[in-house]
Order: C-alpha cells, then sequence, then structure tokens
C-alpha cells in the first residue's frame, strides 16, 4: 500500500535523534514552556527571517491568536480563499470577526487579488494569504492592495515551511506568518503544534500573552486569553525535524520534477509553480476530468490519493452566507484535484509504480 503522506516513515527515518530528544525532555522534567520551546522559537524565526517567533498548540490556533492579538472582533470582516483547509476559516469565525470567502486564481489555486479588491467594504479589517499546497500566493498584489487600504495582512503558511517568495521566506512577507506542525505537514511533530512568526514587537508580546490567559509576568491576566502552548516533547520534536526541513523539501521538489515530467503526455494538467518562487510541495495537485474513476483505479492498484478540497468551505453550511456569490474557479478546482503522493520519504520504486498506474488508467 502506498499512502498518500506517511508521517510514521519519517520518525523511523531520525528515530534515533527524536527518542533520545524525547528521553532528555522525560529525564528533567520540564514538560511546559522549557528550554526546548524557546530554543525553538529562537531556531525557527532564525529559519524564516522573522524577529520573533511564538510556539503555539496547533496552527488554527496560531491564525486565531494573531488575529486576537490585531483585535478583530465581531463587526469586522476578514477575506481570505474558500479553496483551503477549514481551519484557516475556521480561525476567523472564532474571534467572531465575518469571514468573506473569495476565489483563487485558475492556475496557481492561490488567492486571486482581483477578487479581494471586490470583497473590500469599509467593515474588511485583513485579509490571509493562504500558500496553497507548498508555493506563495501571489504576495506583491496582495501586499499592494492590503497596504492601499490599511489592512492587515495574515499569512497561512501550514503547507509552506521554507517556500520562498522573491528571495523571502514565506511567513516574513505580511505582518504576521502563521504554521501548522500537524503530523503530515513539511515540518511535522508527532501531535499538534504551532506558530506565529513576525518581526512586530508590539504583536509578539501580544500573542505570546495570549497563549496563556493574557497573563502578564506575575501571572496577572490584562486581557481574556486561552491555553495554547506548543508542549517541550513536540517542541524537542521539532527541534530535531527543522535540522532536515531542507533535505526534505529539495527531496519533495525533486519527486515533483519527475511526477511533473513523466505526466506531461497525459491528460493530466499539474499546477505550475509560480515563477521567481519556490514550491516546496507539500501536496502534488494534478487536475482530472473524470477523478472518481483514476481515484478507484489507483485504490484497486494500493495507492491512496487525496482530494484537497473536495468542499470548497463557502459551500458548507456552516459557513454558508447570503452575501457570497459563486466562486467560479474555486467550485471548478474542487471537482478536479487530485493530490498525488509525495513526501521525502517516498521511494522511488514507489513513485515509479504511480506513475505506471496513472499511464495504464490514461492508456487508449
Ligand atoms: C492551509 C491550512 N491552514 C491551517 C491549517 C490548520 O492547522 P492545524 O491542523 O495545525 O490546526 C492547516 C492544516 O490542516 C492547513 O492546511
Amino acid at each position: 500500500m502506498i499512502l498518500c503522506s506517511n508521517p510514521k516513515a519519517q520518525y523511523l527515518e531520525y528515530k534515533d535523534e527524536i527518542d533520545s530528544a524525547i528521553q532528555e525532555v522525560l529525564s528533567k522534567g520540564q514538560l511546559i514552556l522549557g528550554e526546548n520551546v524557546f530554543a525553538f522559537e529562537q531556531e525557527f524565526s532564525e529559519y524564516i527571517g522573522s524577529k520573533y517567533s511564538i510556539g503555539v498548540g496547533n496552527g488554527t490556533d496560531a491564525l486565531f491568536l494573531a488575529m486576537r492579538a490585531m483585535e478583530f472582533g465581531p463587526g469586522d470582516e476578514v477575506i481570505a480563499p474558500s479553496h483551503t483547509a477549514t481551519a484557516t476559516i475556521a480561525s476567523i469565525a472564532m474571534t467572531g470577526a465575518t469571514p468573506v470567502l473569495t476565489d483563487v486564481d485558475p492556475v496557481h489555486h492561490t488567492l486571486d487579488p482581483t477578487s479581494i479588491s471586490k470583497a473590500i467594504t469599509p467593515n474588511t479589517k485583513g485579509v490571509i494569504a493562504v500558500h496553497m499546497y507548498g508555493q506563495p500566493a501571489d504576495m506583491d498584489k496582495i501586499l499592494d492592495i492590503c497596504h492601499q487600504n490599511g489592512l492587515k495582512l495574515i499569512e497561512d503558511c501550514a503547507q509552506a515551511p521554507g517556500a520562498m517568495y522573491k528571495n523571502r521566506r514565506v511567513g516574513n512577507i505580511g505582518d504576521v506568518g502563521c504554521f501548522s506542525f500537524y503530523p503530515t505537514k513539511n515540518l511535522g511533530a508527532l501531535g499538534d503544534g504551532g506558530a506565529v512568526v513576525t518581526s512586530d514587537t508590539y504583536l509578539a508580546e501580544k500573542i505570546r500573552k495570549l497563549r496563556q490567559y493574557g497573563w502578564d509576568e506575575k501571572r496577572v491576566s490584562q486581557f481574556t486569553g486561552l491555553n495554547s502552548r506548543l508542549d517541550e516533547l513536540q517542541a524537542a520534536v521539532l527541534r530535531v525535524k527543522l535540522k532536515y526541513l531542507e533535505k526534505g523539501n529539495a527531496r519533495r521538489i525533486a519527486l515533483a520534477k519527475k511526477y511533473k515530467e513523466e505526466l506531461n503526455h497525459l491528460p493530466i494538467e499539474s499546477v505550475p509553480q509560480r515563477p521567481k518562487c519556490s514550491h516546496v510541495y507539500h501536496l502534488y495537485v494534478i487536475e482530472v476530468k473524470d477523478r472518481d474513476s483514476l481515484v478507484s483505479h489507483l485504490k484497486s492498484c494500493g495507492i491512496i490519493v487525496g482530494i484537497h478540497y473536495p468542499v470548497p468551505v463557502h459551500l458548507m453550511p456552516a459557513y454558508l452566507t447570503k452575501q457570497i456569490s459563486r466562486l467560479k474557479n474555486t467550485e471548478f478546482i474542487s471537482r478536479r484535484v487530485l493530490s498525488l503522493p509525495i513526501y521525502p520519504e517516498l521511494s522511488e520504486l514507489n513513485q515509479s509504480q504511480i506513475i505506471s498506474n496513472l499511464k495504464i488508467f490514461f492508456q487508449p
């Protein structure tokens, strides 16, 4: 069986280092907000190129805490693409603000800048740009729109740790960058985890307090917060995995290159790479017409694929709102996208099997 993602294989790859990092935490006994969290925060912000990084409970909380720190709340509107993980939109709703869901560009599947302009109202407070599948959104245009309209820009980097937009790492372009360390992500913990990065001292301090009940140094809540801390065990694991993130991303890029070359002549469209950017291939997404039959064929060959995402968020009952018009590209894409297995531990043999079975399916 070839899985669509395989965090266990990655654990086994670095087992000795991970096991000893975990043992060290257990023997020292400090399990919450200790040396590993602080060291990881330092190492991660250096890697991204931002001044600060704050470890939190998961990627959804990272987005929520960033928006809470910016004081988004009831009556405010936040623009985000409908073609994203539900988590992106759930985090807006958690603040009490209204998610305003917009379309993506049909080629790269990232937030379409023209759809942002159309969605702005006097209540708009911010925009969430999602770096889908591992590649940066159209950041120059999105930044311009945000600057011109006085909007905060939040980067959802859950799928793209390490990706570059014109020599800057994602997360270091907008006001804040939000990361998920869900186990299958390019930088995955062995459980939940997340981080917010920023170079804004005020926001960093506020998020640091918000992740722990809004406490100040004397453990007095200056505002209401929550409990959303990255724990020591996850931070220790992430410190090991961060050392290998570049190597893992390079392997993903090599696998993507091979898919692209080999699938070139089939009736499949691979989502292309944006010029002057790097793509870290959290997902290798293709578009196909007869998706259901292809998924069944691959399954019968022992190959499990993913669909990111089959139901656009604006069509989910929880987020149906009157003002949302049809999002043509998003709805079209949702019927066609399919994610092929891609992760650093995917063997060449397994990738060849996936490619051969795709070729068999499309044989005339
Ligand atoms: C684009 C995107 N945003 C946010 C999240 C939320 O991350 P988490 O599952 O850690 O809350 C995810 C992960 O599923 C994601 O893919």
